[in-house]
């Protein structure tokens, strides 16, 4: 039977999992995910970066997520970079631990974290970055009713070479009245 999915905020008590996660997958990662410094993927090295989340949730600059199935926690959503304003936009990540993938887990978490920026963030736009070859998150973002508006050429450093990246857009809020 599939499992379900729910999001929730990050918690401090969510770093053994995610560095357990980061650990496992490295060398899977490294293809679709920047390089981290020396550290990140040990507990330690997660509690320094949720209480860095946590503290940008908390001014206001992100809502930090994991992706629970069955109650364990299996990956991470993350909207940063949020912009207030005339724009209220924000930034889309995600990622899913090889073990849960192809389970319909990133579609449904990020479907469930549009939810949480219109209804919770009051926002009107979001936007993500994928590499070209990532079918795999073009399909979660497809799935979830972004559209592909321009290429980056050369524009992330990840595994040893500049990628060119898919610029993704989707509007929240069509039709909202102007923020005051
Ligand atoms: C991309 C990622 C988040 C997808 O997670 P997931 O839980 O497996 O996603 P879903 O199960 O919701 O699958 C989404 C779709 O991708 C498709 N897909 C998965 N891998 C694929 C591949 N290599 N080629 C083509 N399609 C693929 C699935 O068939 C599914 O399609 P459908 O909804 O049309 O049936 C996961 O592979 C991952 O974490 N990758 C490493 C980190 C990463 O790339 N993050 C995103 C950076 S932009």
């Amino acid at each position: 039977m599939p499992s379900h999915t729910s999001i929730r905020l990050i918690d401090v008590a969510d770093a053994p999992a995610i560095a357990g996660h980061l650990t496992r997958d490295a060398e899977e990662f490294a293809r679709w995910l920047p390089a981290r410094p020396v550290g990140f993927s040990t507990t330690p090295g997660q509690v320094a970066r949720i209480e860095q989340l946590l503290a940008t949730h908390g001014s206001g600059g992100g809502w930090p997520g994991v992706i629970v199935a069955d109650d364990a926690v299996i990956g991470q959503v993350t909207v940063s970079t949020i912009v207030r304003g005339p724009i209220q936009k924000g930034f889309l990540g995600y990622w899913v631990a090889s073990a849960f993938q192809g389970q319909g887990h990133a579609s449904r978490a990020v479907g469930l974290t549009l939810r949480v920026m219109t209804e919770e963030l009051g926002l009107h736009r979001v936007e993500a970055h994928t590499q070209l070859e990532n079918l795999g998150s073009h399909a979660v973002l497809r799935n979830n009713g972004f559209s592909p508006w321009g290429i980056a050429h050369a524009h992330i450093h990840i595994d040893g070479a500049w990628r060119d990246e898919m610029f993704w857009e989707r509007t929240l809020t069509a039709g909202a009245p102007a923020p005051r």
